[in-house]
């Protein structure tokens, strides 16, 4: 049946700046591979985990960005522009709550996706280097955690990072140095705070989300694995790709089981 003239009309309103787009960049192509892209049919909710921290980590970054707006990263004024936050600011509360939970969340779901790659075997080859880059996530996530802890500067948080950075300062060799770098001097005091704030809202979250970025880009270019009870799983009795199926490296992988041609 032909399209009415209408029809045609807001389907070429619709697909010419998509057209625009993809013309030029590409991108369009690259969203349609990244969402239609093949993943085995017995995928199950363990494989939501990812999905889940990352999810996490957004909510993260959201109200954190919202949170730095009325924080005052200053000795003098961090408590009272908390609890500012906490009681005058509309739905500060809600924020901060999310903020303040949702770093717990964070952790706690990184370390089930963590346990679910472990168990799953999904950190075997051709998944090591993604797994290397789930330890540095975990690292950078953890010290997110530790950095923020300060930040409200109350009783609680400044003695849980005098223990954080004494512990950090029993380390062989470089402990005293670490210590010392992040207290900013020999004691703990204003440029603490500057530090652990520069570091909680700057570096870190650049870090993690540049880390996520190449954790992301490598789980799309391997594929995402089977549970290790599916009858597609690695290691079971299927032909092997061709190797110029696989990808275009300068060193071409061996077959699994490790047979040399
Ligand atoms: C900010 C933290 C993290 C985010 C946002 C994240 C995100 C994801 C997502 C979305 C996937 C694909 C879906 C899935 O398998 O769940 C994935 C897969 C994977 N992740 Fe993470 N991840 C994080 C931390 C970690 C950690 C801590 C490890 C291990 C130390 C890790 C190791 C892996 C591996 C090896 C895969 C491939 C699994 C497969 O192909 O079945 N990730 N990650």
């Amino acid at each position: 049946m032909a399209k009415s003239v209408r029809r045609q009309q807001v389907e070429t309103a619709i697909t010419y700046p998509l057209d625009w787009i993809e013309e030029r960049s590409g991108l369009v192509g690259a969203v349609r591979y990244f969402l239609f892209r093949n993943v085995p049919r017995d995928t199950d909710w363990f494989h939501t985990l990812g999905s889940a921290t990352l999810t996490a980590f957004i909510v993260q970054a959201v109200t954190g960005i919202i949170l730095a707006m009325y924080y005052k990263p200053d000795p003098n004024s961090a408590y009272e522009s908390i609890q500012n936050i906490t009681n005058h600011v509309t739905m500060g509360w809600l924020v901060r709550g999310m903020h303040k939970w949702g770093a717990s969340v964070f952790i706690i779901l990184m370390f089930l996706h963590m346990g679910r790659v472990f168990l799953f075997g999904a950190y075997k080859y051709p998944r090591e280097l993604n797994w290397i880059l789930g330890v540095l996530l975990l690292v950078t996530g953890m010290f997110e955690g530790f950095t923020g802890y300060l930040l409200p500067w109350d009783q609680t948080a400044y003695w849980a990072s005098v223990v954080g950075i004494n512990l950090n300062g029993t380390a062989p060799f470089l402990g005293p140095w670490i210590a010392s770098i992040l207290r900013g001097g020999s004691e703990i005091g204003p440029d603490t705070l500057s530090r652990f704030y520069s570091l909680h809202m700057l570096v870190l979250p650049a870090a993690i989300a540049g880390l996520i970025g190449l954790h992301l880009y490598l789980v799309i270019r391997l594929g995402v694995s089977s549970p290790p009870w599916s009858k597609e799983a690695a290691g079971a009795d299927r032909p092997e790709p061709e190797p110029s199926d696989v990808r275009a490296g300068l060193v071409q992988p061996r077959p699994r089981g490790g047979v040399a041609e």
